[in-house]
């Protein structure tokens, strides 16, 4: 049995360092700049958000260029996952879980997207542009306004419906790291 954790714990350990191997011919470190282009990491205060703004719709025109055709034209979800839909589902036999209906913070979404998506292309899109597609992602789900804008004051103050779903991790040893952050 602890033969079995060891190997799938070394596994764990050598994908990350073998991605990177010259050994294998894949994949290569980031450079600084790379890293630095991705911008600030942004936490659920959304300090270190960049200036710049972005509505439902101009949303919904970046969603349909560069999103829906993995996530479907509603988010619904195709060969990548829903981003709409399940609230008031995670507590049956069936949660579906989704940006909407579990991500704690709006701040969280913009970041993701911002480092992550699309898929194919991360890094991709321009601040406003995130804005609008997260402003949009959020329409979807009924959680701001037709008219509303995200910007770096408006997108922190969105309350999501999960937001207090999730509990702080009661371990003495964790620390302040997994505490309530505002
Ligand atoms: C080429 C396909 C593809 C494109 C294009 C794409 N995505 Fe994704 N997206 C994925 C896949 C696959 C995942 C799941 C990634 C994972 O779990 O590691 C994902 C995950 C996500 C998630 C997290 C969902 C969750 O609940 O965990 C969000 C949010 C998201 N995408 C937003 C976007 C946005 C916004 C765009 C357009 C700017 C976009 N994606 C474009 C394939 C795509």
């Amino acid at each position: 049995m602890w033969k079995g954790s060891a190997l799938v714990l070394v596994w764990a350990l050598a994908v990350p360092l073998a991605a990177q191997s010259p050994a294998f011919g894949v994949g290569r470190p980031a450079t600084p700049e790379e890293i630095r282009d991705l911008g600030a990491a942004i936490g659920p205060n959304g300090d270190g958000l960049p200036e710049g703004s972005g509505t439902v719709a101009a949303g919904r025109a970046v969603f349909a260029a560069q999103c829906s055709r993995c996530h479907g034209p509603k988010g619904e979800g195709d060969v990548g996952p829903p981003l709409v839909g399940g609230q008031g589902t995670l507590r049956t036999a069936k949660p579906l879980k989704t940006v909407g209906s579990f991500w704690p913070y709006a701040t969280t979404l913009w970041d993701y997207v911002n480092r992550a998506m699309p898929f194919d292309q991360p890094g991709l899109l321009k601040p406003r542009e995130v804005y609008a597609v997260v402003a949009y992602i959020l329409n979807l789900n009924g959680i701001i306004g037709d008219a509303a804008v995200m910007d770096a004051k408006s997108l922190p103050q969105v309350r999501m419906p999960n937001r207090d779903g999730f509990v702080a991790d009661p371990r003495p040893d964790v620390g302040d790291t997994a505490r309530k952050p505002n």
